[in-house]
């Protein structure tokens, strides 16, 4: 039986290639209502670095700006042997191997859509990644919100980012990571001021605190990391990146993870949290957390689906021959993925009622 995540990430790809990302599109209601992880964070507040250790690899684009500058959705795929890989949809026949190629790539595309302009586009790009090394998880990486335009931007970038990034967390099957910087007072979070608008009882955001090493001398972060500070529903989760002497200094993502759980485990006013804390814990509860959601939202999918295919059906016999005209073509496309899911979620149902799941 397949696995829910990656059930409902072939449904990401095929509205993806259906031009379906939430605005005019095909199937508006069936992207809107696809379980997703979106990470939202202020600029340089470490989102990147959060990505990059839970896949356990340096792959992203960095740099000054807005490096980020169209959503990334983020396959993980965990496979059982053999070598990682990264996998784009725009670029099916291409496996990637080395992952400095991969972060190029990313840097390309994003340059491909927005005319190398620094301007932002709400198209996003899909990477896969596959691994012995991952946990099945669905993570969107959008730019990080900003509070000044740069030198050849519009002056409503600001605002532009600040929508993008509303118009997927808004969604109440959004799973919002907000990451937010521990050496900056935490009532100045941009993650978490967007994130309260949205979710106001923090019923579906995750709080990341990041920079734990960088706080000044006589200050911890115990008390955000207990939830006094401000509560959730999910306990906070602190990490300690790479810094940039780290990154310079090729510093890897196993050494700095080893590093990370020694950080916690040996400070003396972390001890007692240590074993909630850090990138790998982060994946794992994501991992969990989503195949929970689209667990409770697989009936609400399924008959979405079966809407979607009663609506297609019906367009097709107002156009006539569907297969012989491009619009027909792609309609028919459509409407066979949407068949091949419904089959898919059947299946997958009969399998949790004859309890084959936990
Ligand atoms: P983004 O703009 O939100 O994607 O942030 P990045 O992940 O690119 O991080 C910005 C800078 O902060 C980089 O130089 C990172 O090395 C550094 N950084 C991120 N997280 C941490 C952390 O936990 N500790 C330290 N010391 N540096 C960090
Ligand atoms: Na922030
Ligand atoms: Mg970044």
């Amino acid at each position: 039986m397949e696995n829910l995540i990656s059930l409902v990430n072939k449904l990401q790809r095929a509205c993806t290639a259906l031009g379906d990302h939430g605005d005019e599109s095909a199937l508006p209601t069936l992207w809107d209502s696809l379980p997703a992880i979106a990470v939202v964070g202020g600029q340089s507040s470490g989102k990147s670095s959060v990505l990059e250790s839970i896949v356990g690899k340096d792959f992203l684009p960095r740099g000054a700006g807005i490096v980020t500058r169209r959503p990334l959705v983020l396959q993980l795929h965990r496979v059982n042997e053999g070598k990682e890989y990264a996998e784009f949809m725009h670029l099916p026949k291409k496996r990637f191997t080395d992952f400095a190629a991969v972060r190029q790539e990313i840097s390309d595309e994003t340059d491909r859509e927005t005319g190398r302009s620094k301007q932002i586009s709400t198209v996003p790009i899909h990477l896969s990644i596959y691994s012995p090394n991952v946990v099945n998880l669905t993570l969107i990486d959008l730019p990080g919100l900003t509070k000044v335009a740069i030198e050849g931007q519009s002056e409503t970038i600001v605002q532009d980012i600040e929508n993008m990034v509303r118009s997927y967390i808004e969604k109440p099957n959004c799973i919002i990571l907000a990451i937010s910087p521990a050496n900056q007072d935490l009532a100045t979070s941009d993650a978490i001021k967007i994130a309260r608008e949205v979710d106001p009882k923090g019923d579906r955001t995750f709080g990341v605190l990041t920079k734990i090493d960088l706080m000044d001398q006589g200050t911890d972060a115990v008390d955000i990391l207990e939830g006094k500070a401000y509560k959730l529903q999910f306990s906070w989760i602190g990490v300690v990146n790479r810094s940039q002497a780290d990154i310079n200094k090729s510093v890897d993502m196993i050494a700095a993870r080893r590093r990370e759980r020694d950080y916690f485990q040996n400070s003396s006013e972390y001890t007692h949290l240590a074993h909630r804390m850090g990138s790998e814990h982060l994946g794992k509860v994501l991992s969990k957390h989503l195949e929970t959601v689209i667990k409770s939202r697989l009936p609400g999918l399924q008959s979405l689906i079966n809407k979607t295919i009663m609506e297609l059906e019906g367009e097709l016999n107002h156009l006539g021959k569907p297969i012989a005209t491009d619009a027909g073509g792609k309609l028919y496309t459509t409407m066979e993925i949407c068949r091949a899911f419904d089959q898919n979620f059947r299946e997958h149902l009969d399998g949790v009622r004859a309890g084959g799941e936990k």
